[in-house]
């Protein structure tokens, strides 16, 4: 039931500081500065063991598995690779027995993401699922992996289980990351920031007005782009998603160094760019990306580090999300971003829970 709230959307977002507090719940082991995946069933030496981790997915949890791609990588050393998972069932991939494949899925019942799970275990890969759906046809064909606990997802547009996946997706890498180079302490400090995303989302969404009153400026407009680097590139691509599927607004996720390469060539007065100006490496370089968008006449809407105002001065909006750590800001940032699709939305009279064209689960090819 929707309760007070006027749609699944809606109440699905504000969900999201309980529905990560259960994802997070007893896998974290701040003595050992690691995450317990007992789902995932693999020793300390299996998990030492593994040399290429690739995450196959579609839509929102691709975006998911891209966010912990990077975070394998940096974390752990590991090389890691994200792939959209119709992609991945007809390309032959090659498989190693030390590969180790996840696939991410909220249903668990997406018909490529279920293929790549049949390639990949068919190739001997040690396959893991990350679903939501308990006793989804992933969740049983993989036979391991983590499950979200998220609790229903209604909305067609995915926004709590995009937080839990990726959620997940650090404590993984944070596992891994423990059997190689990263050392206890900051194995702690990695998990005591896990711990606070919940708090750091209830501060997002504390500014729903404010994110309301940026999204009514803005929801006669008919394109949008959405502009980042490095942890924050998939988190443009999700907000992109989700401005597209609910308010039909033509939105483009772009890494904000592609812009010139092409983009660039499509902004006007009317096509705000939404540049995602946290405070993580590859900060000031999207800043120069926003200001060239500027001097083509596009409004620029910057979101911020909470601390780090500044950075918005000479742009039209700002939406200031709390600091935190590169491979953490994905969570606060998407949220802003999903309030921002779901206010515009609104502004529009769209239906919000049942977009056309679309279904919850997409189970054809
Ligand atoms: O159930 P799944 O996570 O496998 O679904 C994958 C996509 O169909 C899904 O994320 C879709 O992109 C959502 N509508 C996005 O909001």
């Amino acid at each position: 039931e929707k309760g007070e709230f006027e749609h699944f959307m809606l109440k699905e977002m504000f969900e999201q500081p309980q529905a990560i507090r259960n994802t997070i719940r007893g896998r974290l082991d701040f003595e050992m500065g690691t995450a317990v995946l007992s789902g995932l069933d693999f020793s300390e030496r299996d998990a030492a063991q593994i040399n290429r981790v690739l995450v196959v997915g579609c839509g929102t949890s691709m975006h998911a598995g891209m966010v912990g791609e990077y975070a394998i990588e940096e974390m752990a050393g590991v090389n890691a690779e994200v792939e959209q998972a119709a992609e991945f069932r007809y390309r032959n991939p090659i498989i190693t027995p030390n590969d180790l494949v996840i696939a991410i899925s909220q249903s668990g019942e997406t018909a490529d993401t279920l293929a790549a799970v049949r390639e990949a275990r068919q190739k001997g890969a040690l396959v893991a699922g990350i679903c939501n759906v308990v006793g989804s046809t992933i969740a049983r064909e993989t036979g391991r992996g983590v499950y979200l606990h998220a609790g229903p997802e209604i909305g067609v547009a995915s926004t709590k289980a995009f937080t839990c996946q990726v959620s997940v997706m650090l404590m993984m890498a944070l596992k891994i990351a423990r059997t190689r180079r990263l050392a206890g302490h900051a194995g702690t400090q990695f998990a005591r920031w896990i711990q606070r995303m919940p708090e750091l989302v209830e501060q997002v969404l504390k500014q729903n007005d404010v994110i309301k009153a940026v999204a009514r400026k803005y929801a006669k407009c008919d394109h949008a782009f959405f502009i980042g680097r490095g942890y924050l590139f998939p988190v443009a691509l999700e907000g992109a998603l989700k401005l597209k599927e609910i308010s039909y607004v033509h939105a483009e996720g772009y890494h904000a160094a592609e812009l010139k390469h092409g983009p660039i060539a499509l902004l006007e007065e009317n096509t705000p760019v939404i540049a995602l100006l946290n405070n993580i490496p590859g900060k000031d370089k999207t800043m120069g990306n926003a200001e060239e968008c500027k001097a083509r006449n596009a409004p620029v809407i910057a979101v911020v580090s909470e601390g780090d105002e500044a950075v918005a001065e000479g742009f039209d909006d700002v939406i200031v999300v709390p600091d935190c750590p590169p491979a953490i800001c994905p969570i606060p940032t998407v949220v802003a971003l999903q309030l921002l699709a779901y206010h515009i939305a609104a502004a529009r009279g769209c239906e919000i829970d049942q977009p056309r064209n679309l279904a919850k689960s997409v189970t054809v090819e």
